[in-house]
């Protein structure tokens, strides 16, 4: 087998070309292969300099994640090996830059004498995202660079910056235009470099910008404090700025021995396994049976959104953040100008916080055409109906969109429960129909549940997918049931937030078990926020799920405590946002307690947590059984994108496989005998714990 890399020469310059597709990963055979072409650059007289390049669409996406989990990562040479050798290179090695160096792939670049990269490239170390530090030198490097306090900012966050940002900081070298010739101009410099006197410049040595860093005592605990809110509970971003600041207090050597070691410990961290199958859950969403890498997308063009309510207008928004020109409707105008104050409102407070630029807020408002008529839709590539949840107004809408859309219009329908089949059926085109359900807000929450009805086509269901990726979602596919997977897992888990309510728990203490296990916002601070009278309506217009419910709820809304619009709800607000438990919820929970006849009891944190999440990894081997999902890793997307799991436990079905699948039905089948309701555990989950089993390993075939 050939290695993966190209190596020829031009001008007395070696140029090696990563050739590994489609991201050129730093894989063992690609690592070994580029060793060997530099050993044959620096053994030829003829040739004065090397320049490392990629092949394809990127120089490189980094070490290959994939030997992460079977220690082939390790494998001599190991990247950190590499990078010695071309940083220790006698003839000086320079990195020319196209489309996207991260990670490992950066940290080649850093290690090189020079680097040269193509106006608009992306480079970053995204390893945190990965529950990594990069394990490399990257923390080692990049700071000697770029300064300390930019190098914190790109490797603590794993945002990569553009090629002239990195020009700008000291990243990279030189800029090639478009038009220009990256590989010519990386072969001028390094040609330049081997003319130059002396051995080329080791970026290990450079310390002026450490120097800054040393002069400011506090920077670092400064920088801890400041992450504290958006990584808390993260293990990563806290180990990188550690390995930032041993680059700033001890030496070289040090310093990268100390960054390996703590990459070692995290890759073999729960935390990092998780988010790493995070990471590949994304990908494999893209991959949906019936549908082929080469089925050819509708192009989205022009949109319309049907409905300017809270729903309507978040998709609008997401439209036009992502350039796409769109029409919001409404039956009459009342209704239609708070739907525009609203959205404008919406952007007026994101410009305030400071994240959106006047401007921007304008073009995107320029974007969103209001109107009455609704015939002016008629040559929308896509209309997104988000009427009321009322299957007789829905099938009214689709009846009429069948008669004015193009042929090739895709019909979508943000219903939360209602079955997609029924209403794609009023239409002559049934194949054109699909679900595409936002959650709220919807030009904030990042996850789209693409309900695939049976006659939906493979063509619809990918100009979902390719357009969920369009507005910055992660698209996920799955089948008409009774609320989706989304809602329906929701169901199981808030249900017994409920229950353990009636049997002595209260509010505040459910909350902060859920919101020390890592999601941002326990059940009950959403149903305040989502609003009791939301939830309330919704169970009134659908009547009761089979079986019993805790009605509290129903209680709170006919006292009038709606949630944080009416500053009371589960909790009482002072300041609209901070929930304050209160004693008027107390007295309400103990009173429905005496009349339901339950004594209450002392509930401890562990079985709040696993009366709530098990409930839920119980209904999600249900709906994977049931094939309304494809794999168990959508069903963690669902979680971590749609309700705030927390991602470094990579969402409850590979958190159900790091538990043991066995012991989360042992202990469900303990629930199902003292409380029944809800809680007999679902075939798939007695199944695979007596055989041994994990959901991730489940397929249907
Ligand atoms: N190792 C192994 N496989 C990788 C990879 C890596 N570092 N980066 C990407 N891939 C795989 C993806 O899983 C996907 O595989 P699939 O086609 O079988 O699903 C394929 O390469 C294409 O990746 P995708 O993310 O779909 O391409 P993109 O063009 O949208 O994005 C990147 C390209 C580089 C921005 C993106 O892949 C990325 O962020 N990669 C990870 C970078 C990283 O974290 N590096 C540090 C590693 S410690």
């Amino acid at each position: 087998m050939s290695a993966p890399v190209r190596f020829e020469r031009i001008d007395g310059v070696g140029v090696i070309t990563l050739d590994n597709p489609p991201v050129n990963a730093l894989s063992i055979a690609l690592r070994t292969g580029v060793r060997d072409a530099l050993s044959e650059a620096l053994a030829d007289d003829a040739i004065a300099a090397v320049v490392l390049t990629g092949g394809g669409r990127m120089f490189c996406a980094g070490a290959d994640i994939k030997e992460f989990d079977t220690g082939v990562s390790n494998e001599s040479p190991n990247l950190p090996e590499l990078i010695e050798l071309v940083e220790s290179s006698p003839k000086p090695v320079v990195a020319a830059m196209h489309g996207t160096a991260m990670g490992g792939g950066c940290e080649l670049a850093l290690g090189c004498h020079a680097r040269v990269a193509a106006a608009g490239m992306r480079i970053g170390l995204p390893e945190v995202t990965l529950g990594l530090v990069p394990g490399a030198g990257g923390t080692q490097r990049l700071p000697r660079v770029l300064g300390v306090q930019a190098a914190l900012d790109v490797i603590v966050s794993g945002r990569p910056i553009s090629a002239e940002n990195a020009h700008a900081g000291g990243l990279v070298d030189e800029l090639v235009g478009p038009g220009g010739d990256l590989v010519a101009t990386a072969v001028a410099m390094a040609k330049k470099l081997a003319a130059a006197d002396g051995p080329p410049p080791k970026t290990r040595d450079r310390e002026e910008r450490l120097e800054e860093a040393r002069q400011q005592p506090g920077l670092f605990n400064d920088y801890r404090k400041s992450i504290a809110r958006r990584a808390r509970g993260f293990e990563a971003p806290y180990a990188c700025i550690d390995c930032v600041e041993v680059a700033v207090t001890k030496p070289f050597e040090e310093g990268l021995a100390f960054e390996r070691d703590t990459f070692q410990k995290l890759r073999a961290s729960d935390q990092s396994k998780a988010q790493r199958h995070a990471f590949f859950a994304e990908r494999q969403a893209n991959k949906v049976r019936g549908v082929s890498p080469d089925t050819k997308e509708l192009p989205i063009r022009k949109g319309a959104v049907l409905g300017c309510g809270t729903m309507g207008g978040g998709i609008a928004m997401c439209f036009a953040n992502a350039g796409i020109p769109v029409t919001v409707t409404e039956g009459e105008q009342a209704a239609l100008d708070r739907g525009m104050k609203l959205i404008q409102g919406n952007y007026a407070a994101t410009v305030k916080k400071g994240r959106m630029s006047q401007e921007a807020m304008d073009a995107c408002m320029a974007l969103i055409t209001p109107t009455l008529d609704f015939d002016s839709i008629a040559d929308s590539d896509i209309v997104i109906e988000a009427v009321f949840e009322n299957m007789d107004l829905k099938k009214e809408i689709f009846t009429k969109l069948d008669a004015l859309c193009r042929p090739d219009a895709v019909l979508a329908t943000n219903t939360s429960s209602l079955d997609v089949n029924e209403i794609a059926a009023t239409t002559s085109r049934p194949e054109q129909v699909v679900g595409l359900h936002f959650f709220s807000p919807a030009n904030v929450m990042k996850l789209l549940e693409i309900v695939r009805g049976d006659r939906t086509s493979p063509q619809v269901l990918a100009t979902a997918l390719a357009l969920s990726k369009k507005l910055g979602k992660v698209g996920v596919v799955v089948g008409v049931c009774d609320s989706f997977a989304a809602n329906r897992s929701l169901y199981a888990y808030s249900r017994q937030a409920g229950f353990l309510l009636e049997e002595g728990a209260l509010p505040e203490q459910v909350d902060k078990v859920i919101t020390d296990f890592g999601f941002p916002m326990g059940p009950f601070a959403v149903g305040d926020l989502a609003g009791v009278d939301v939830g309330y309506k919704i169970r009134q217009h659908r009547g009761r799920p089979d079986g019993r419910y805790s009605d509290i709820a129903d209680k709170l809304y006919e006292m009038g405590r709606y949630g944080q619009k009416t500053a009371k709800g589960w909790f009482r607000y002072e300041d609209g946002r901070t929930p304050i438990p209160d004693p008027e919820v107390t007295e309400l929970i103990i009173q429905t307690s005496k009349d339901l006849g339950i004594e209450r009891r002392e509930i401890s944190d562990e079985e709040i947590l696993q009366r709530c999440l098990y409930p839920l990894i119980n209904e999600g081997a249900r709906i994977l059984e049931e094939g309304i999902v494809e794999r168990s890793s959508d069903m963690d997307l669902i979680w971590l994108y749609g309700y705030g799991f927390p991602r470094y436990r990579g969402g409850p079905m590979f958190w159900a496989d790091l538990l043991g699948v066995d012991h989360v039905y042992e202990v469900m089948k303990g629930f199902h005998e003292a409380h029944h309701d809800w809680l007999e555990p679902a075939p798939l989950l007695e199944r695979l714990a007596k055989e041994g089993g994990t959901f991730g390993g489940w397929s249907a075939t």
